[in-house]
């Protein structure tokens, strides 16, 4: 850890673009470092000392609410997880690309995410009505933990930010959107099968879009296992025609096969 006494030098994205009389620009900000100081508290102590007009988002400060996502010297990541010891003195600062901006380092994610659940109706599509009197099944405890493991996702866009693809497709349904798929395909509870995925998981907006840099296993901040979540998806869609001769369809992420 750095106890020195460098100043840092941070290079800002500034833009407003409900403004029609704002340009895109970089800001130059200098501000001296603080022992143990993460981009969350650099970016308040600018705003406290040098631009109350600075845009970006926080709220939880600790790697769980998403918020913070940012481009951090052309790499997507969690301002609130990253340390300035860690950085040159130099640090540019982007929002995240592929997500609309709301201004400076503020990009609207919610909407990206909302309307990606919608589209996978990510959600439990349930084989019987509830019955609250019923026993509670078990699952098995790999399958849960796979599923929990996707379950892990913030929603903060990195992986969406890194992606090739989806910075110029927008109907990809980039890192997070297969995911979510990956997540409901495993579940036992949820009555959809690869004939009712197939034909998203199976296209171009699904995992055949993937050109396979894996930028996004790279980024992930939960660290993820976006590269099994691939492998997972693609080995379900290529084996749904084994599924209708009643063949196994592969394991899940985290499980060899
Ligand atoms: Fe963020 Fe990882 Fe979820 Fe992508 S998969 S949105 S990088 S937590
Ligand atoms: Fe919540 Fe960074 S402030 S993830």
């Amino acid at each position: 850890m750095s106890e020195s006494n460098r100043e840092l030098i941070f290079e800002i994205f500034r833009y407003n673009p409900e403004d029609p009389q704002s340009q895109p620009r970089m800001q130059t900000y200098r501000l001296d470092e603080e022992p143990y100081m993460t981009l969350y508290r650099a970016l308040n102590r600018i705003r406290e000392k040098l631009d109350p007009g600075l845009q970006f988002d926080f709220a939880c400060r600790s790697a769980v609410c998403g918020s913070c996502g940012m481009m951090v010297n052309g790499r997507p990541t969690l301002a609130c997880k990253t340390l300035t010891s860690d950085l040159d003195h130099t640090i540019r600062l982007h929002p995240l690309p592929a997500f609309k901006l709301i201004g400076d380092l503020s990009v609207d994610t919610g909407t990206w995410f909302r309307e990606m659940a919608e589209r996978v109706q990510g959600w439990i599509h349930e084989r019987q009505p509830f019955d609250p009197q019923a026993i509670e099944e078990r699952m098995d405890n790999q399958l849960a933990d796979a599923i929990y493991e996707s379950d892990r996702c913030i929603e903060c866009g990195c992986c969406v930010a890194s992606c090739g693809v989806a910075n110029t497709r927008e109907e990809f349904l980039a890192p997070a959107g297969l995911n979510r798929i990956a997540r409901f395909m495993m579940d036992p509870r949820d009555r959809r099968d690869d004939d009712d995925w197939f034909d998203v998981v199976a296209s171009t907006e699904g995992v055949f879009g993937c050109v396979g840099l894996m930028a996004c296993h790279d980024v992930c901040p939960k660290e993820l296992p976006l590269l099994e979540v691939y492998a997972y998806l693609r080995r379900r869609a290529l084996g749904s025609a084994f599924v209708r001769r009643g063949e196994s369809p592969g394991a899940a992420p985290g499980k060899s096969g």
